[in-house]
Formats: C-alpha cells, sequence, structure tokens
C-alpha cells in the first residue's frame, strides 16, 4: 500500500523528505501517527525515525520552517519541533537493550528494523518511508495492518521481551485496547499476567497518565476489567480491587461493589467527558469495604461510606500522584454528598434541606446529580424510571429553592468588614461567630438570604453579645 496521498496532507512531509534527502538520511514516518491514518483519525503528533542523528535532521528542517521552535533533549537523542498545532519528534533509529532494575535503556545506533523490533505492538510498529525511492510506501514487517483489522493488541516480539524491557507497555496495552476497543493478542496477555510485578519498577506518575486514558476512553469498564484480572490493578489500585466480591452470611448477600462502580463509571460516560467527575464515579463507594457490616434485622450496611470515602480521597490522590488542588476537592465533595440527592426524594422534603445541599453543593450540584442518576444501576427497568424521575422532581425542587433563595454560589450577604464598622471592632471571633448565626438563618430559612434582613439579625446577635451599633448601614 502507499500512503503518499496521506502524507501529501500536510507540506511538512515533503520539506522532511527534502531536508532528509540534502542530509542522505534514511527517513520514516513511525509509530502512533502511522497507526491513526490507517484508523482515519489523522492527529497532529508525528514521529519521525532516521537512520542517524534525529537531532540534526530537526535542526536542519527547523532552518526551512519559519517560525518553527526546535527543543532538543541531548539525553534522550531526541528532538521536537513546534509548528502551528503540530508537535513533531526526531529520534534516530535505535536498538535497546534495557537493564533489569530500571526502565531506562541502554542506547545504541540501529538500523530501521532494529527500530520497530523494539516498539511496543504490532500496531505501533509501522512505518511509512519518507524516502525517494519508495516515497509513502508502508513498512509493516509486524503485520500492524492485520492486527489492526482483526483489533488486536499485540506484542512484536515475544511479549516477556518487549514487556520487561518497558513494564510500562502493560498499562499502554490495556490503555490502547480500551480506547479502540480492541481485543489483547491470548500470548500477549499472558505476557502482562506474567510480568505484572515490574509495574513496580514504573513512575507512578506515568501509570497514572495511563490510567487516566482509560478513564477517558469510552466504555473505562473494558479497560478496568482487564486491569482487574491481569492483575495490575491489584498492584496499581488496591482500594479498588477491595470493592470485588460477595459476602453472604444467612442468605443475605450484598451487591459486588466493583462491577457496580464500573458500571456507575460507563453510566457517567453518557452524561460527561470529564476526567474528574469519572473520578469522583470510581471512588464514590470507595470506603464500602473497610464500612461494611452484617446486622441480622437489616443485613448488609456500609453506614458512613460516604464521609470516609471522602477522607480516603486525599491518601488515593497522593499515592496516585494525581492533583492535590481544586479537582481532588471537587472529588472529595461529590464522593462526600453523593447520597444527599436520595434522601431528597421524599415528598415532604423541607427547603432547609434543599438550601443545605445547594450551600454545601454550590456550582457542583448538576455534576452531583450526574453522578446520582449513574449511580441507578438496578436491572429492573420499571424501578431505573421510578429513580429517575423521582431525581428529576428532587431537580425541579433544588431550582424553585435556588430561584427563591439564591444558596447556591452563597456570599455572605454582610462582609466581615461591614460587621466591624457597624460595631467598631477589630478583628477577632466573635465576627466569624456573627457570620455564621446570619448564614446558619439563612440556610435555615428563618431569614432572607438579604442584605436587610442580615443586618437586622446581626444587631441582634451584637446585642446578645454586649455589642452596640455604631454606625449605620
Ligand atoms: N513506544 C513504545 N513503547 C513505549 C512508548 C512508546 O514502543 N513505552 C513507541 C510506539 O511505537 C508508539 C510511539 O513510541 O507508537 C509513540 O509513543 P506515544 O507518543 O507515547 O504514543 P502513540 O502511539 O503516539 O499514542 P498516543 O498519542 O495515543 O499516546
Amino acid at each position: 500500500m502507499n500512503y503518499s496521498s496521506s502524507l501529501s496532507d500536510n507540506p511538512v512531509f515533503a520539506l522532511v523528505k527534502k531536508v532528509a534527502r540534502q542530509e542522505s538520511l534514511e527517513t520514516y514516518v513511525v509509530g502512533g501517527w502511522v497507526r491513526d491514518i490507517l484508523l482515519k483519525r489523522p492527529s497532529k503528533d508525528v514521529d519521525f525515525v532516521c537512520v542517524g542523528s534525529g537531532i540534526e535532521l530537526a535542526e536542519n528542517l527547523a532552518r526551512e520552517i519559519k517560525g518553527a521552535r526546535v527543543s532538543v533533549f541531548k539525553n534522550f537523542g531526541t528532538a521536537m519541533i513546534k509548528y502551528k498545532d503540530w508537535e513533531l519528534e526526531f529520534v534516530g533509529a535505535r536498538k535497546e537493550s534495557y537493564r533489569n532494575d530500571s526502565r531506562k535503556p541502554l542506547v545504541e545506533d540501529g538500523t530501521l528494523e532494529d527500530d520497530q523490533n523494539r516498539r511496543d505492538f504490532t500496531i505501533n510498529a509501522m512505518a511509512i518511508s519518507l524516502n525517494d525511492n519508495n516515497y509513502g510506501e508502508l513498512v509493516d514487517p509486524f503485520n500492524g495492518v492485520r492486527d489492526l483489522k482483526r483489533k488486536m493488541i499485540k506484542t512484536p516480539l515475544s511479549p516477556d521481551i518487549t514487556f520487561s524491557d518497558d513494564p510500562l507497555r502493560m498499562m499502554r496495552g490495556i490503555r490502547f485496547a480500551s480506547q479502540l476497543m480492541f481485543d489483547i493478542d491470548p500470548d500477549t496477555y499472558e505476557g502482562i499476567v506474567n510480568n505484572v510485578e515490574r509495574i513496580k519498577i514504573v513512575s507512578v506518575e506515568r501509570i497514572t497518565e495511563e490510567l487516566n486514558k482509560i478513564i477517558m476512553s469510552s466504555q473505562p469498564s473494558y479497560g478496568f476489567k482487564l486491569l482487574f484480572h491481569t492483575g495490575l490493578l491489584k498492584i496499581i489500585f488496591p482500594e479498588m480491587v477491595a470493592l470485588h466480591g460477595v459476602e453472604t452470611i444467612n442468605g443475605k448477600s450484598h451487591k459486588d461493589n466493583f462491577y457496580h462502580t464500573l458500571q456507575v463509571l460507563d453510566n457517567l460516560c453518557e452524561y460527561s467527558n470529564d476526567l474528574w467527575l469519572r473520578w469522583a464515579a470510581i471512588l464514590h463507594d470507595i470506603a464500602k469495604p473497610p464500612t461494611k457490616r452484617f446486622n441480622n434485622k437489616v443485613g448488609w450496611t456500609f453506614h458512613g461510606h460516604e464521609d470516609k470515602g471522602a477522607r480516603m480521597v486525599p491518601k488515593i490522590f497522593r499515592r496516585l500522584k494525581l492533583p492535590l488542588n481544586d479537582k481532588m476537592e471537587y472529588v472529595r465533595k461529590l464522593v462526600k454528598l453523593h447520597l444527599r440527592p436520595i434522601a431528597l426524594v421524599k415528598d415532604n422534603i423541607t427547603d432547609t434541606a434543599l438550601r443545605r445541599l445547594l450551600f454545601e453543593a454550590g456550582e457542583d450540584i448538576d455534576d452531583l446529580m450526574k453522578l446520582c442518576r449513574a449511580d441507578i444501576t438496578s436491572k429492573n427497568p420499571d424501578k431505573v424510571k421510578k429513580y429517575l424521575s423521582n431525581f428529576s422532581k428532587v431537580e425541579k425542587k433544588l431550582l424553585e429553592v435556588e430561584e427563591k433563595d439564591h444558596v447556591r454560589n452563597f456570599q455572605p450577604p454582610i462582609s466581615g468588614q461591614e460587621i466591624m464598622q457597624a460595631f467598631n471592632l477589630k478583628p477577632g471571633r466573635i465576627i466569624g461567630t456573627i457570620k455564621e448565626e446570619i448564614k446558619e438563618a439563612i440556610l435555615e430559612g428563618d431569614i432572607k438570604n438579604t442584605k436587610n434582613e442580615a443586618w437586622k439579625l446581626m444587631i441582634e446577635v451584637g446585642k446578645k453579645n454586649g455589642l452596640e451599633l455604631v454606625s449605620e448601614k
């Protein structure tokens, strides 16, 4: 097959060809870009490999392209050019041998064939020539085209070699399977099972990067099941494996919380593309195993799993090197609140309860409702219908209360500064006390969320605490 027409879509390829010819460097496009062209998903990240110095090729090319920025990574023997929205990576063909105790390889120069041998999967080991004699021709020594057609992830060499060379590839294999909905070839799968322990030498950041890509695939449960069955999940994320299994006492069983969580995650993917909301789905029941109890009357309970789960979020984020910032707070909040909308389903629910949830969820209330909807995993369609319609009712009530009381983005109607001025106070605890009383009164519905009503209450609370008003509003 000749792919010169795919190459003609971007003038960069003709330029690389020109420069490579000037330098007499045998050069190819290789890896993910080739795979994606064959899958008809053209991408803007291109890897070039040449038999010689990739850095030299990149530097010479950068002189030909106006506005190109080249970065050289001497240690890795690679160079990158950013040009418009393209990211072009250049590397010299290598033959690598890996040390046993580390991912860092000892690198030697090699031929194109050597380079293709050391790549991770057959579908990632294809190259397209940029050379005069066979421009556009596909070089596919491991039949990557066949594996794309039969939707198969397979290592080019024996899986033990490919995976022990670079154990991150076990995660990558499952990630590609999950993104592309491919199978994993049985020998390759067995290779993962045999090498799982070696994932421990890979940095957490890189593992988590792959995990996040699995989470962002359209049906992440598939990737998680592969992680689980190969044994990788137990090593990288044991809390999730602890969700697996069903216990039965006196004929009473609880559901398998691992598969439940995966279904919630898949359901959520229909509502949201947000990585952090998906993380909230993964973690919403994470504390069910440590809070599980059996009670003769009511059967299995998981009391407090939402609070304990919320407390587990920072620990898990820290260990997985996920960001410890507002994203983590968001996930923690959703885990903590995930049962609250269910409690609001009752007919006689008070406005106070609705206001409190709006106040605590703040601007994340819509995401919380998405999570709750996804949390419905009953197999009985009538029940699903009923639960969904209950949530719609709750949402309607939330909207009504929000329109009336505006507590969703609650801002104190009177600032600390104003309280200090009103009573001629220096900063101190009493100001916090007054603000808290005003907030509580609004949430309880004792006063409206207006400056006037808050001002009256402030005077009252001030009086109770022996303060005298010295300045009017
Ligand atoms: N590669 C490899 N082993 C790795 C990482 C990468 O063999 N551990 C090779 C593969 O040939 C891969 C290429 O390097 O196709 C580029 O890697 P990368 O940019 O990480 O992945 P892509 O295949 O381009 O896919 P994606 O952009 O989806 O990550």
